[in-house]
């Protein structure tokens, strides 16, 4: 059986991995950060189906028998159409995050964060009312938010103003539920517990997202728990912060992008 194959653009997805290793231990994983495309959440939607597009068949060639996408902009942009072209499954986390968020919210006001990408692709709203019509979506772009995370900033004054000047807006809408709409925000939680009041739900969909996958995978009856980690950017970055976040050293491959005779293509080094 195959290893379940993830990808972020780049440290994001980490908090997506966490969860499924929760639930499924004994899975194998293939962990692909697209550092070298970070940040996805300023890029096109044909930009950046090309992009993941490449980045699903590599994870087909490393024999991967389900793919996540674990982050919230290509599963808002990219995994609909992708769904339509593989046959292998396609997990998400935008829907899980959706259920997640409809079945936590009383007054059915909820604020999401996310990229600029995927709060213009208006997926969340769309995906929400077509749950609960009467849902209200305050949607807040967070642009320098991602690559905070990225640069392993987690705290300090800078991404507390820049984390602050995002929720303030969502919260002044009387908000009871707040989805982490982008797989790297669950990172600045502790610092998010000091901006949002215990009134209100915060919501990361990594963790319904891994529980969707437990129900619709068969389980790997012999892996051994392992993660391959592979990164198109800057190794020594990634595995910096990487290590810091997961909390046990890791040991990335690099992989590059390049022109094949049928487009964009990643390869091992
Ligand atoms: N982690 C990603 C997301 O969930 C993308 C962040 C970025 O590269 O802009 O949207």
């Amino acid at each position: 059986m195959g290893p379940i194959g993830l990808l972020d653009s780049g440290v994001g997805g980490l908090s997506v991995l966490r969860q499924l290793q929760k639930v499924l231990p004994q899975e194998d994983y293939v962990y692909f950060a697209d550092t070298f495309h970070m940040p996805y959440g300023v890029r096109s939607k044909a930009e950046l189906e090309d992009i993941v597009f490449s980045s699903c068949d590599f994870l087909l060639r490393e024999q991967c028998r389900a793919i996540v996408m674990a982050c919230n902009t290509a599963s808002a942009l990219v995994l609909p159409r992708a769904r339509q072209c593989y046959e292998t499954p396609l997990f998400g986390v935008l829907l899980p995050g959706v259920r997640a968020a409809a079945q936590a919210t009383l007054n059915g006001r909820i604020g999401v964060l996310a990229t600029e990408a995927t709060i213009i692709s208006n997926a969340y709203n769309d995906a929400l009312y077509a749950i609960s019509p009467s849902i209200e979506v305050y949607g807040q772009a967070c642009s320098s938010l991602a690559s905070m995370v990225e640069q392993g900033e987690l705290e300090g004054a800078v991404v507390s103003k820049a984390l602050h000047h995002c929720v303030a807006p969502v919260l002044r809408q009387g908000i009871d539920t707040l989805v982490l709409g982008c797989t790297h925000y669950p990172f600045l939680r502790p610092l998010l517990s000091q901006l949002v009041p215990a009134s209100v739900q915060v919501v990361d969909p990594a963790e319904q997202t891994a529980r969707e996958v437990q129900a619709h995978i068969l389980p790997a009856v012999s892996g051994g728990g392992t993660t391959k980690f592979y990164v198109s950017g800057e190794i020594a970055r990634f595995m910096h912060v990487a290590t810091r976040l997961i909390g046990c050293p890791i040991e990335p491959r690099q992989v590059k992008f390049g022109m094949g005779a049928n487009g964009l293509t990643v390869a091992v080094e």
